[in-house]
């Protein structure tokens, strides 16, 4: 079935083709995925150009996912042999285990070179991950951009800066947030517009407002009542005579477009409870 949001516009051809450019001099890649949907927001361009180069999966927004399903999502990278973690990039919170989790996972590589006599150099790394999904918020972290950007490198498209971190262990390049030519399914475009990672014109905000009640109603019944001040029988309404039993109840009469936007910032903004879309168990029957 035809999926009726796409969203690639050419910045982001660019940056895939730069990333590729940039591939073979960094050490690592920093995917960072939505916590939310960790399996969804990985990119596949990025899969296929990086190949066996170490890769840390860098979960955000941990403070929005449901804690249970953020646990098995890190036992299931656990379990392929994939570094992964997850922090709450606005508040810091695991943001310094990156560098201890990266370091065993390129020691050898460093004691190779330091065995053929050359000299102890910073870790480089490039991140890469969707549009909005807390990449400036985790370099910021990571990394002192102003003060310490490092200038150009051979074989690194001109104009783009590395930059250091302030213990001098870490080199980073930054990748715009970039999406792929086309998502697979409706649902994996759902996800990405849900989340934030998709321009909101793309989209139309009552389809993505019908997919969150229809999320909502399954998960968390309980947080939707007590949101929209509703009776035990809405939920036993269709999705969308919900949604407008909900644009009345917050005074919206029947403007369901407007209502529509509110409920999409009320997900984002954790006025509901925090929630994962992506369940491992759905991506581990796919690899059976
Ligand atoms: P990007 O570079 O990938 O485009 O994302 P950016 O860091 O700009 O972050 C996008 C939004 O996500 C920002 O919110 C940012 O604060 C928020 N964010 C990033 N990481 C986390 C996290 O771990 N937890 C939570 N709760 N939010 C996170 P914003 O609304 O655009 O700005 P503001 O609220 O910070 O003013």
């Amino acid at each position: 079935m035809a999926v009726n949001i796409q969203w690639f516009p050419g910045h982001m051809a660019k940056a895939i083709r730069q990333f590729e450019e940039n591939i073979s001099v960094v050490d690592i890649v920093f995917e960072i995925l939505d916590a939310r949907i960790p399996f969804s927001s990985m990119n596949p361009e990025v899969k296929r150009i990086s190949g066996d180069k170490p890769h840390l999966y860098i979960l955000t927004k941990k403070d929005l996912a449901d804690p249970n399903r953020t646990q098995d999502w890190l036992r299931y990278f656990r379990e392929n042999g994939q570094p992964a973690i997850a922090v709450d990039a606005k508040t810091k919170f695991g943001i310094k285990n990156v560098l201890e989790v990266i370091e065993p996972i390129l020691a050898d590589k460093l004691q190779r070179e330091r065995d053929k006599g050359m000299k102890t150099r910073p870790i480089r790394a490039v991140s890469v991950g969707v549009p909005n999904v807390g990449k400036s918020t985790v370099l910021n972290r990571l990394v002192n951009r102003k003060a310490a950007q490092v200038g150009n490198r051979p074989g690194v498209t001109k104009g783009q800066q590395w930059m250091k971190s302030n213990n001098g262990e870490l080199e980073l390049l930054d990748t715009p947030g970039i999406l792929w030519p086309k998502f697979a399914n409706q649902e994996l475009a759902n996800k990405l517009a849900l989340t934030g990672a998709v321009k909101e014109t793309a989209y139309s905000s009552d389809d993505i407002a019908l997919y969150a009640l229809d999320f909502f109603r399954e998960f968390s019944p309980k947080s939707i009542m007590e949101r929209y001040h509703l009776n035990e029988s809405a939920l036993e309404l269709t999705t969308v005579d919900l949604l407008m039993e909900i644009t009345s109840k917050i005074g919206m009469k029947d403007d369901y477009m407007r209502s529509s936007e509110r409920i999409i910032q009320d997900v984002r903004s954790n006025k509901l409870r925090p929630f994962t879309l992506d369940l491992v168990s759905e991506v581990e029957s796919n690899d059976d």
